[in-house]
């Protein structure tokens, strides 16, 4: 099992098993499609996905849309379940982040991700980027064939605001905790709250509950950088921040962010992943007195 997944996360993958096995058939189908079954542009990515991630964007996707399904049935009485589409817009999401992925250890230069050593290690800066181009345009590529432009204008400039942000912090640099929220919501929490939009607005949702979902997946795409700088130990340098407390009061935005929403299965572990970004140090505490026993 991946050694950051906690009870609450686990939650989740009982929850969404077949959705997320489903996710996994439609990567690869992609993978190969894109590779056009070359060995050796395949093992390029094959590498990529092997090296997999907890796949939090898709399953905010698949969150969002449950939710959002969920609240219309109970108006119309009807019920549906997740659908292809739903399955493709999650695809579509995983590409786009690994895609940014790819592109951040370029361009910070870094040789290991995941405990394996990164694209642009094992062969080089012109592969890498090309590699994230090609995952990026295929993503787009996905979401062309959905037919929904409000969830193509959404990622589109979801992607324009993380280029953007990420050009930014490297020409000038955050100095302010302001600054830094704003890099933080731009490179990672803009895309949490791209994944809940655009996976409300698939299942059918109205706007004021995409705007819901959207709130939610900044705050927590917020508290989630928040906690990975704190345990990675990268404390700003040129003001103070609590970055423990401030992740906490994030997770607090979000779950309000939930309160307008009825109780359901979906609802519940929407706060369930809330908890898994909570419970982080507990968890690295427990993995590092695992490693001295
Ligand atoms: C990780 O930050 C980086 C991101 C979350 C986003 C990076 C975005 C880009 C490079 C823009 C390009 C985007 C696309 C879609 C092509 P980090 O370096 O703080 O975290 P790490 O420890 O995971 O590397
Ligand atoms: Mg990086």
């Amino acid at each position: 099992m991946n050694n950051e997944v906690n009870v609450w996360l686990e939650q989740v993958f009982e929850f969404l098993g077949k959705e997320l096995s489903l996710l996994e058939n439609e990567l690869k189908k992609r993978l190969l499609s894109f590779t056009e079954n070359r060995i050796d542009l395949y093992n390029v990515f094959n590498y990529f996905f092997e090296i997999r991630g907890k796949r939090l964007r898709p399953i905010l996707v698949l969150l969002s849309a449950g939710l959002a399904r969920e609240l219309r049935s109970k108006l119309n009485g009807k019920t549906s379940k997740t659908n292809e589409t739903e399955i493709e817009l999650a695809a579509a999401l995983e590409l786009i982040h690994n895609s940014s992925l790819i592109h951040d250890d370029i361009v910070d230069e870094s040789s290991h991700r995941r405990g394996q050593v990164t694209l642009n290690h094992r062969f080089n800066n012109k592969v890498a980027v090309l590699a994230g181009d090609l995952l990026f345009s295929h993503a787009f590529l996905i979401m062309n064939k959905l037919e929904q432009p409000k969830i193509s204008a959404i990622l589109t400039e979801t992607v324009e605001k993380m280029c953007q942000s990420e050009i930014n912090e490297i020409i000038s640099p955050f100095t302010n905790f302001e600054q830094y929220i704003a890099h933080l919501n731009a490179k990672t929490a803009s895309l949490m709250s791209a994944c809940c939009k655009s996976g409300a607005i698939l299942a059918g949702a109205d706007e004021k509950t995409v705007l819901a979902l959207g709130e939610f997946g900044t705050n927590f795409g917020i508290a989630y950088q928040l906690m990975d700088d704190y345990l990675d130990d990268e404390q700003p340098k040129n003001f103070e921040v609590n970055l423990l407390l401030q992740a906490k009061i994030y997770c607090e935005k979000a779950k309000k962010n939930l309160k307008n929403f009825k109780n359901n299965e979906y609802k519940k572990l929407l706060l369930s992943l809330l908890q898994y970004v909570s419970d982080k140090p507990y968890l690295k505490l427990k993995e590092s007195q695992e490693n001295i026993t």
